[in-house]
């Protein structure tokens, strides 16, 4: 049996651990009927199994899962060279295990800085362009405590939130030494080294941001691009017959992917009323000369309008998430798998269970929902969704794509049709029992009453608010 990945503890005296007995179970054959029997002896847990190896450790990212998700389903529902896609890719953990496992991949995201990411993490380099990279880099070294330029106009150009305390003058030159000596590196033609050191750069901007400026810049920048080259190197030397890994910087519900083209899809959404990636990542976004606003714009799940009704923001979340699965239901070929893995959110106190939410909707679009596999996720690992805050389960939800659903995406009389349902179901549940989701201080009764009049008001405005205002 080939190992995909080191694990970590050494098997003493022949007993194997349960990262080694994982591994055993998932890289036998098996027919679809049996695969799906599988699932149910996998401990979803993944206690202390090894998940930062090779790409995998390129540049942090908010709410990633954790590998051996996609890796289990790629193993036991797909063969080498089929095609796996992840529509909001991330920072491309299913892309890089398609990669480890030689399959081929789509990675799609609205986010810039992920598909660079994903990019960077999926595209070999040869030992002779790091070479070239390293001499570059040397001679940067040299002069980078001599080199002041463009402060002022960066300083002008950088937003106002914590830029005195984490870029101060010294920390901005020494980016913007490292950034235009990447430029340089761009100019000579080398452009998978470019977006490499790219991600490099934004990886050192992310430390900085939340290390609050006590870093060594430059230092930090160079282990850094040492320790990705280590990585790639690996990864070459356990990818055989280099499989395609394609990257868009697109629309979920909008896909450029053909159609009745992909084998399996392993995804995870982003949560409603969650996160702002747009927020999350704009420093970086910034250095790196990416243009937000448009991502801004159409990002899924983000929470910074409909102040007064936040649960307009749940009709207008899954009115995107339906033409997502919409659209993943138009590339999936018939019979194959469709993975959403995604954990309760909550607005307003009230519990939101999107993974119900996708089932029921699914069944409409022409998916069968196969089971739902409930995971806990260890919350002292920074490493998957815990970090968003209220988030510490996941539900991993598997559909079968039984025919074409034969809807447009832009088809909102359908989207609102099927949203007024949901929302009309979810306004009896919370009638019941108002609530679900309560943390801390318990806020009035009166106040919990009237979400069932916020909801209500949100069905009224469903067909204005899951419109996409292109
Ligand atoms: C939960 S994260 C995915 C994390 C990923 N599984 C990983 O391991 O890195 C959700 C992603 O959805 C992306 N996203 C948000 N709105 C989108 C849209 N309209 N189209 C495509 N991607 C979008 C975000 O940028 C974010 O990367």
């Amino acid at each position: 049996m080939k190992m995909l990945y080191d694990t970590k503890q050494i098997t003493l005296l022949g007993e194997k651990n349960s990262e080694q007995k994982y591994l055993e179970l998932i890289n036998k054959q098996y027919y679809f009927a049996e695969a799906i029997k599988i699932l149910d002896k996998i401990d979803w847990d993944f206690k202390d199994f090894t998940t930062q190896y090779l790409t995998h450790t390129f540049h942090s990212y908010p709410a990633r899962f954790i590998p051996q998700i996609p890796l289990t389903f790629i193993k036991l529902f797909t063969k080498e060279k089929e095609v796996v896609l992840d529509p909001f890719c991330g920072c491309g953990t299913t892309l890089v295990e398609a990669f480890l496992n030689n399959r081929n991949s789509i990675g799609n995201d609205f986010n810039p800085l992920a598909a660079l990411i994903s990019k960077v993490k999926t595209t070999l380099i040869d030992e002779s362009e790091f070479r070239y990279l390293n001499k570059k880099l040397d001679i940067m070294k040299r002069y980078i405590d001599l080199d002041y330029r463009r402060i002022d106009e960066r300083i002008n150009n950088l937003p106002n939130r914590k830029i005195s305390k984490i870029f101060n003058r010294v920390v901005i030159s020494k980016l913007e030494t490292i950034r235009e000596t990447l430029l340089e590196v761009k100019e000579e033609r080398y452009d998978n080294l470019f977006d490499f050191g790219r991600v490099a750069l934004s990886s050192t901007i992310w430390s900085l941001v939340e290390n609050g400026g006590e870093i060594d810049v430059d230092d930090l920048f160079l282990k850094k691009v040492k320790y990705m080259q280590k990585g790639l190197n690996k990864m070459a030397k356990i990818v055989k017959d280099i499989p395609e890994a394609e990257i868009i910087c697109g629309d979920a519900r909008k896909l450029k992917v053909e159609t009745d083209s992909i084998d399996l899809i392993v995804t995870s959404p982003p949560y409603v009323n969650a996160l702002d990636y747009y927020r999350t990542h704009m420093y970086n976004m910034l250095w790196l000369g990416m243009d937000f606003d448009l991502f801004k714009k159409h990002e899924i799940g983000g929470h910074s309008h409909f102040i007064t009704n936040r649960f307009r923001l749940l009709s207008e979340y899954l009115g995107d998430m339906l033409r997502s699965m919409i659209e993943m239901n138009r590339v999936l070929k018939k019979d194959k798998l469709c993975v959403i893995v995604v954990g309760n959110s909550s607005v307003e106190y009230e519990l939101i269970e999107s993974h119900k939410f996708f089932a029921e909707m699914s069944k409409k679009i022409g998916f069968k929902p196969v089971k739902t596999i409930f995971r806990k996720i260890d919350k002292t690992r920074k490493y998957t969704s815990a970090d968003v805050g209220k988030i510490d389960d996941e539900y991993i939800l598997v559909m079968q794509k039984i025919k074409n659903a034969n809807i447009s995406t832009d088809d909102d009389d359908f989207i609102s049709e099927v949203v007024r349902e949901q929302m009309i179901k979810f306004r009896e549940q919370i009638k019941n029992i108002q609530g679900t989701s309560i943390r801390g201080r318990r806020p009035t009764k009166e106040r919990l009453l009237k979400n069932i009049d916020k909801v209500s008001g949100a069905i009224e405005t469903i067909h204005k608010d899951i419109r996409i205002e292109r």
